[in-house]
């Protein structure tokens, strides 16, 4: 055989072996792999929302799509994020579903994902309008702010208008603390503002003692509230958290110092997390805004889904273009159970 006839050799036997080789993929479970980088392990509202995100992958999952979920944590660090992001996409991530640490600093993360155009799904911490503006797979799920912090003190409202036990002091104000989340997170100061307008537009007076930050967190929580009940013995009747984590917290400072019950403020939590929902059927926490961790884990799990394999987009429902936020419900001892029964099945 010449040269040439060995060459045609070489080429024909490839070209065969290619076919064969797709024939065979239909039966090969195409694998899709969904980066998620969230700004903090320690965020109990999160790790829930998470372990439903992938619970619910794992359900719309058939036999010729298998998604693998690469979670990273980045400790609260911007920096760190940027590099766990860079590393998702290097690994061939098909989507980003991305959790900022600092929300006002997304762009380098959006400049990496658009270069290699891997679509990011923004979640939870909501970048600002021209963020997301910045390229046209850039989709945002979460919930808004304004509405929680209205249930919160619709919630209050309410309690305190059955309750007259609530103004402990009898001088006809609700003597009142506030926990507030991360300065700078979108639903921080929102909640605090709204919820306070809606108490006062409902006609309660209110009197503000103090407000601390514990940046979401129980045990910060625990600590600042032991600093408010030293500075103010026996004076607050009420005490609104951003979440529900911060509002346990705060009752875990009064448990610490053995407060009996009738001593003790009412708590508004907003979340209903596991243990906040647990906290509302045990009368601990008088009530709490369900932030639909489970809803906003579908949206992410269907958005994922549509952007992986180009069906199903139609069916979504955003508002300004690309974002999607799932309503808040109100949560009393009357319906926790609910909200209990809808949080186990994911
Ligand atoms: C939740 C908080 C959570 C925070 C994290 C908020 O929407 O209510 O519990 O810590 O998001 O970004
Ligand atoms: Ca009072």
């Amino acid at each position: 055989m010449n040269k040439l006839g060995a060459v045609w050799t070489v080429l024909l036997g490839s070209a065969f072996l290619l076919c064969a080789c797709g024939e065979e993929q239909p039966d090969v479970p195409d694998k899709s792999y969904i980066g998620v980088a969230y700004y903090n392990q320690s965020d109990t509202f999160l790790n829930e929302l998470l372990d439903s995100f992938k619970e619910q992958l794992k359900e719309m999952q058939n036999e010729d799509m298998d998604t693998v979920v690469m979670v990273r944590d980045a400790a609260g660090v911007q920096r760190t994020q940027d590099d766990q992001v860079k590393e998702l996409i290097n690994a061939g991530c098909d989507v980003l579903c991305v959790n900022l640490v600092d929300r006002a600093d997304p762009s380098e993360i959006i400049d990496m994902a658009r270069e290699h155009e891997v679509p990011i799904i923004f979640f939870n911490r909501e970048p600002v309008a021209e963020d997301l503006m910045q390229w046209d797979q850039i989709y945002y799920v979460g919930a808004d702010a304004e509405e929680s912090g209205v249930m919160q003190g619709e919630l209050a409202a309410d309690m305190i208008k059955n309750n007259s036990q609530t103004d402990r002091n009898r001088d006809g104000k609700i003597q009142y603390v506030v926990l507030e989340g991360e300065p700078g997170h979108q639903d921080a100061i929102i909640r605090t503002e709204t919820a306070v307008k809606t108490l006062t537009d409902s006609g309660i007076e209110l009197e503000k003692l103090s407000y601390q930050i514990a940046n979401w967190n129980r045990a910060q929580a625990e600590n600042r509230m032991e600093q408010l009940i030293g500075q103010y013995p026996n004076q607050i009747e009420l005490v609104l958290s951003n979440n529900d984590d911060m509002a346990l917290g705060a009752m875990d400072a009064y448990k610490k110092l053995n407060y009996t019950e009738t001593a003790l403020p009412v708590f508004f939590g907003i979340d209903g997390t596991d243990a906040g929902l647990e906290a509302v059927m045990d009368s601990e926490l008088a009530g709490t805004v369900y932030n639909d961790k489970e809803g906003q884990a579908k949206a992410m799990a269907e958005l994922c889904w549509a952007l992986i394999t180009g069906d199903g987009m139609e069916e979504l429902e955003f508002q300004k273009e690309r974002c999607i936020y799932l309503p808040y419900a109100k949560v009393t001892e009357e319906n926790a159970d609910e909200f209990i029964a809808r949080s186990n099945t994911p």
